[in-house]
């Protein structure tokens, strides 16, 4: 069980004058996924990053990119995140009007497709989805900067979503984003998370501690 869990390294807690060099850091030291945090400054009131520095990342390493899209709106912007070497495309179902319609242009440019659920976001809203979906992430902070503190009260919401996912026999990862650390770690995989986001506790220390953080945070 433990070796299926996965560690997205938020990359908004890296050093961003050596983005590059933590990038490879962070896949040396066993990440699974790299977790890029793109903010708006309108979805939410913090700005961060687009397509063009994506797309220069994309050279220091192979792994997974699991870019999560706090923007409104999504659509327009799409394909440039796409062609800057996304691999996984998460957005928040109420920045766009037909969320299975943003889904279905995300999986045509060739992509997985993750729905993000803020804590006050109901498990509804993935109704009709888990026939596409390929990633679902809770968020178990309120979006929009790094370390703030783990929600415990969105637990309940991670079990009910994984036993949704069992019940369609589909490989879907149950990500969970917001104050993951060597604690709460632990509650996130029983409630039945199997990726986890992590800024804060990956970044902890500098580049001699990544493996070390990585491999606790797997609880390996
Ligand atoms: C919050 C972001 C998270 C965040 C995680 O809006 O989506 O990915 O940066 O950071 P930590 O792990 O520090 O809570
Ligand atoms: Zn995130």
């Amino acid at each position: 069980m433990a070796n299926q869990i996965k560690i997205s390294p938020s990359i908004l807690s890296a050093d961003f004058s050596c983005l590059g060099n933590e990038i490879e850091a962070i896949d040396n030291a066993g990440a699974d996924y790299i977790h890029v945090d793109v903010m708006d400054g309108h979805y939410v009131p913090n700005l961060t990053i687009g397509p063009e520095v994506i797309k220069d990342i994309r050279k220091s390493t192979n792994k997974t990119f699991d870019v999560h899209l706090m923007i409104e709106p999504v659509n327009p912007l799409l394909e440039s995140f796409a062609k800057a070497g996304s691999d996984i495309i998460t957005f928040h179902p109420e920045a766009e009007s037909n969320p299975k319609k943003t889904m279905g242009i995300i999986k045509k440019l060739g992509c997985k497709t993750g729905i993000s659920l803020n804590p006050s976001t109901p498990i509804e809203v993935l109704d009709g989805l888990f026939d596409e979906v390929d990633l679902i992430l809770v968020m178990t902070v309120v979006p929009g900067f790094g370390g703030q503190s783990f929600m415990e009260d969105q637990l309940p919401k991670i079990e009910n979503i994984r036993k949704m996912i069992d019940l369609t026999g589909r490989q879907i990862d149950l990500e969970v984003d917001g104050g993951i650390n060597f604690e709460t770690a632990s509650k996130a995989i029983s409630a039945g998370a199997n990726v986890l986001v992590a800024g804060t506790a990956t970044f902890k220390g500098g580049p001699s501690q990544y493996e070390k953080n990585i491999k606790t945070l797997r609880g390996v």
